[in-house]
């Protein structure tokens, strides 16, 4: 009987080695463009205390109600595998005491988050987000910079077709008062409605914005919108948001539908949108969460931030051909059939001194004959290639194709000599 294989879970994926050059690159690009505008980095635990996300993000929605990976610990305290970032940085600002450093405190944050959705192409129950939060400053200038920066790096990844949507849900007061405005909208046209959003209307009756269903659609058009419930300030904060968008040229559309799957939004949301993702069209989105510190226990605290899925970037940005970077020296040696063989210390002997010079380098290690070995250090892009032996060794120059025969214990200095001479 064969062992069975194992596959990883549903939902989840490995990075294999050809892959992980384009993330490198997403990560160096928001490495360059976030910390470039002062944004430092934090990485907060995989796992956090259930009551975080419960608070946090909000008993009503989708991740808290049926999305998290929750577990009892050895001692039995319930965990929770984090399914977003921006609660435990918040919980991570107030546990810091980071309230006294100078304010706005910029961070950013590149983690895999953890949610149990319906797997498919860009929807994952492991996956990858780039976030960046900004606490403790309500200027509208940071809500436009915050946007204007996640457009940057999309644009810098050349993620294409790319729609921003923007809203303001203004305070928790004025989206009181719209949500009971919404709510007797939807009990009036109850029976037109698909029956989860009907179940849902008391609970959460934002959520009818999102529903595919004909029916609720058309009852939506005639729905009251929250923009036109917004008090002044929430309003005149909302104008000067869009004002720095345009004077940064950054193309946006208001849309007062958009509704964001996460309860602790005040004032500005927004989401990217691309049209090269099918039905999973969000790569990034985010918004301000004013009052999130403090329903975590902390001082009142502005904040804004977003986060952007990394599978979806690179679903829809352009990928550079990988290239695997090319060695100094590989180290080759004829086979003498002995394992502990004198070829393969003596290689490993160059191999060291090689790596103590700071020069990049390989040694045979699969017993493949001499020729195939020439080979092997060919597709590797080496640029010299020794072939050691006892006393003596050849030295091949693979780009020029010069040999020379030199004394084994002087061939770093001869590769180091040929590079510098380039
Ligand atoms: P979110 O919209 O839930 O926001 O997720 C942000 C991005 O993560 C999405 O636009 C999408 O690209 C990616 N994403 C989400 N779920 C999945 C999944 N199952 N598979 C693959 N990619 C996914 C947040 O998480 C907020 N914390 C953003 C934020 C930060 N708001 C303020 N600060």
């Amino acid at each position: 009987m064969s062992t069975p294989k194992l596959k990883a879970p549903r939902g989840t994926h490995d990075v294999l080695p050809e892959q992980a050059a384009a993330r490198a690159r997403v990560e160096a690009a928001a490495r360059a463009i976030l910390e470039g505008a002062g944004y430092e980095r934090i990485e907060t635990p995989a796992f956090e205390a259930t009551e975080l996300f419960a608070r946090g993000v909000g008993a009503s929605t989708d991740i808290v109600q049926k999305e998290m990976y929750t577990f009892a610990d050895g001692s039995g305290r319930s965990l929770t595998l984090r399914p977003e970032g921006t609660a435990p940085v918040c919980r991570a600002y107030v546990e810091h005491g980071m309230h006294k450093l100078r304010q706005p405190v910029k961070l950013w944050y590149l983690s895999s988050f953890f949610r149990y959705e319906r797997a498919q192409a860009g929807r994952q129950r492991q996956f990858w987000q780039v976030g960046a939060e900004a606490l403790g400053s309500s200027a509208p200038a940071v809500d436009a910079e915050s946007i204007v920066l996640l457009a940057g790096l999309l644009r810098e990844l050349g993620v294409a077709g790319l729609r921003l949507r923007l809203s303001s849900l203004g305070s928790r007061a004025s989206r009181a008062e719209y949500g009971e405005r919404l709510r007797a909208h939807l009990h009036a046209h109850a029976d037109e409605l698909a029956s989860e959003v009907r179940e849902r209307i008391d609970l959460n009756p934002l959520r009818a914005f999102d529903s595919e269903h004909a029916g609720t659609r058309t009852v939506m058009v005639s729905a009251p919108r929250l923009l036109d419930f917004l008090d002044r300030e929430d309003a005149a904060h909302f104008a000067e948001v869009r004002a720095l968008l345009d004077e940064a040229e950054v193309a946006y559309e208001v849309d007062t539908t958009l509704v964001r799957g996460l309860d602790y939004y005040t004032r500005t949301v927004f989401e990217f949108t691309s049209q090269e993702l099918g039905a999973q069209s969000g790569v990034g989105g985010g918004g301000r969460y004013d009052g999130l510190v403090e329903q975590l226990g902390g001082p009142a605290t502005p904040g804004m931030g977003w986060a952007a899925g990394i599978e979806r970037i690179l679903l829809a940005g352009q990928q550079p051909a990988a290239a695997s970077p090319a060695i100094d020296l590989y180290v080759a040696f004829e086979q003498d059939g002995r394992p502990e063989g004198s070829g393969a210390r003596l290689a490993f002997g160059v191999l060291h001194a090689a790596r103590s010079a700071g020069l990049t380098a390989q040694m045979e290690l699969a017993g493949r004959s001499l020729k195939n070995q020439l080979g092997h250090a060919n597709r590797l892009g080496a640029r010299y290639v020794a072939i050691v032996g006892a006393g003596e060794t050849t030295l091949k120059d693979m780009q020029g194709g010069a040999q020379e025969t030199i004394a084994t214990d002087t061939i770093v200095h001869a590769v180091l000599r040929g590079l510098r001479d380039l």
